[in-house]
């Protein structure tokens, strides 16, 4: 209890603290150095007001292109979720995010969108979109879509205009430049050094206009310019149009790269080179600028001018807590759930570094609702990166209730309730997303996380009679939805029995992150401390047995005993004694403690 007033007490001190922002440091020039971070979130059980839905929500990203196809196509969508939701819901979701799924040419697979206000027609029609969020709601799961607020596609109406002369009234919705001349050559060089996150130059040349535009991703997706209040405005009633459609919210796309140096300066080159062959090089210029702020309150104040407690997820990548805490906003009015890639950015089983990580997290300076995420779109797939090859089952469950049990807001990527593995392409030949191409073979591209969901058993897992766009991974067969619902111990039933019992326990959806055993190097413990009651986690990180003791007296707890909510270690319903535990190999342990 005591922890839980010191909690309170030192979030209620970040009102009046002044913690440094990082993200409002690069823009020398314009910004202030420091800012305040008020007070965003206070210990669940001081509060008097009801949470909000998304801090207990459990939400689940769909690659539309390949989750479910009811047309047999050989991609997925809109019908084809709309097919699924029993499924779904079976499995304990509350909202799911849907990867861009507006009309594109698909260079980055709906990153670079032509068309924000309709859905591509691959994936079906507005009408679709209509069905899909009201049979959603029927089972109580909400809509999130994705927003591309930082660039378009070369195709889209704003940018083909844009282009077409230096005096249109778009010319200023997207970063044009005039080139610079050397001594050393005849040619037009870029404006500067700035390189583009996929590979090359950030800038193309248009030889018609004789000026450069600008290019974080591919040159495919051009940068809007968000000094101009007028492409905000049109942003905003982009939003609009799917709040007013039924969206629960957005996850914001690059959030952190909306805005550049106006003066352009050079940005740092590292030593080394990447996977491209350019040198590497530190986004001074380009990203995390200070202006972002400003857009992510004017964008809140849309989304709050809706019922509902509509949500912002943002893809806030960022190694620095202070950093990602900023994104919450100086009175909690920006993102309300920053993710970030902590988790995604570890590579190996280890309870040191997870420790760390959640402990930082937890504790982030803007006291912010955590999110935690293994896997997504972008990332290799956790199945495969923390397997050892033997024990991969094993394993996926030790690290779904590592997600499932914090405090925080989950977020599941379609396909590792099943053990999903990675299908990466064998040869270049085979490699559908674009920096697999530019960057082969270091860079394998996105495929590989990318592959159709495994339905069944049989031909494509179920996905499609056809070709399905992208192979499905060797291990349908076995991993596969209609095989593991009727296996009680598929790595299915363990996440729809953790998702139960966190829904139905309020220590686990309200009680405070208390670390324990900080120094052991082979098991997480931790406690969700609440005055309802309480849960302890144990998890072993390493391949061999390991003894544990904890001592819960120092925690303000009584019991000596927890009686075994989930786990494999042992059955559910027995009790154990904290004083003398042995976790087995990959064994995790959750249960309840009294007071
Ligand atoms: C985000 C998306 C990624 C996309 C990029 C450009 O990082 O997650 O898939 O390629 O933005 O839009």
């Amino acid at each position: 209890m005591k922890r839980i007033v010191l909690a309170a007490i030192v979030c209620a001190l970040a009102v009046v603290s002044v913690i440094p922002c990082k993200a409002e440091s690069l823009a020398a020039s314009r910004m202030k150095p420091q800012v305040k971070v008020s007070r965003v979130h206070q210990v669940q059980e001081e509060k008097t007001k009801p949470d909000p839905w998304w801090q207990h929500a459990v939400i689940y990203e769909i690659y539309p292109r390949s989750f479910a196809d009811a047309k047999n196509t050989g991609m997925g969508n809109l019908k084809g979720i709309t097919s699924k939701l029993d499924y779904l819901k079976d499995l304990g979701v509350d909202a799911i995010w849907i990867t861009p799924c507006y009309p594109s040419p698909q260079v980055d697979f709906g990153y670079d969108i032509s068309d924000y206000q309709n859905i591509a027609p691959e994936y079906g029609t507005l009408a679709d979109f209509d069905e899909l969020v009201a049979e959603a709601k029927k089972r109580k799961i909400g809509i999130i879509m994705d927003l591309v607020m930082n660039h378009t596609s070369d195709k889209h109406p704003w940018f083909v205009v844009s282009k077409s002369s230096l005096n249109n009234p778009k010319r200023d919705w997207y970063i044009w430049r005039d080139g610079k001349t050397t001594t050393s050559s005849t040619k037009l060089q870029p404006p500067n050094n700035w390189q583009s996150v996929f590979g090359h130059s950030a800038w193309k040349y248009d030889p018609d206009t004789k000026q450069f535009y600008y290019h974080f991703f591919y040159p495919e997706q051009p940068d809007l310019n968000w000094r101009n209040k007028v492409v905000r405005e049109a942003m905003y009633n982009v939003a609009r149009f799917w709040l007013d459609r039924g969206a629960v919210g957005f996850r914001l796309d690059a959030i952190t790269t909306l805005f550049e140096d106006p003066k352009l300066k050079d940005n740092p080159v590292l030593p080394g080179k990447n996977a491209y062959g350019d040198p590497n090089m530190q986004h001074k210029n380009n990203d995390r600028l200070v202006e972002v702020h400003d857009v992510l309150r004017e964008l809140r104040r849309v989304t709050d001018s809706y019922p509902g407690e509509r949500v912002l997820v943002g893809e806030c990548a960022g190694k620095d807590i202070v950093e990602l805490s900023c994104m919450y906003g100086k009175n909690a009015d920006e993102v309300q759930l920053p993710m970030n890639f902590f988790f995604a950015d570890i590579n190996k089983l280890s309870a040191p570094l997870f420790r760390k990580e959640i402990g930082r997290w937890d504790t982030n300076p803007a006291c912010g609702w955590p999110v935690y995420l293994f896997s997504n779109h972008d990332q290799v797939r956790h199945y495969i990166r923390y397997g050892n090859g033997k024990d991969n089952d094993r394993i996926a469950k030790l690290m779904a209730t590592l997600l499932l049990t914090l405090r925080g807001t989950p977020i599941l990527y379609y396909g590792e309730e099943i053990g999903m593995e990675n299908n990466d392409p064998k040869s270049i030949e085979e490699v559908q997303d674009p920096i697999g191409k530019i960057g082969w073979p270091k860079e394998k591209g996105r495929d590989g996380e990318r592959t159709p969901m495994q339905w069944t058993a049989d031909a494509n897992a179920g996905f499609s009679e056809v070709k399905p766009w992208l192979p499905v991974a060797a291990s349908y067969k076995q991993y596969n939805v209609a095989v593991e619902e009727k296996d009680p111990s598929s790595i299915l039933n363990y996440y729809k029995q953790l998702i139960k019992v966190r829904r139905e326990n309020h220590a686990l959806l309200h009680g405070e992150y208390v670390a324990l055993n900080e120094t052991d190097s082979n098991v997480l413990s931790y406690l969700r401390k609440s005055k309802n009651g309480s849960v302890i986690v144990a998890l072993n990180m390493s391949g061999k047995p390991v003894k544990v003791r904890f001592d819960l007296k120092a925690r303000g707890l009584s019991g000596r005993h927890t009686k075994v909510l989930l786990g494999n270690y042992p059955n559910v319903g027995e009790s154990v004694d904290l004083t003398n535990v042995t976790l087995p190999p990959y064994g995790a342990l959750v249960g309840e403690v009294k007071m």
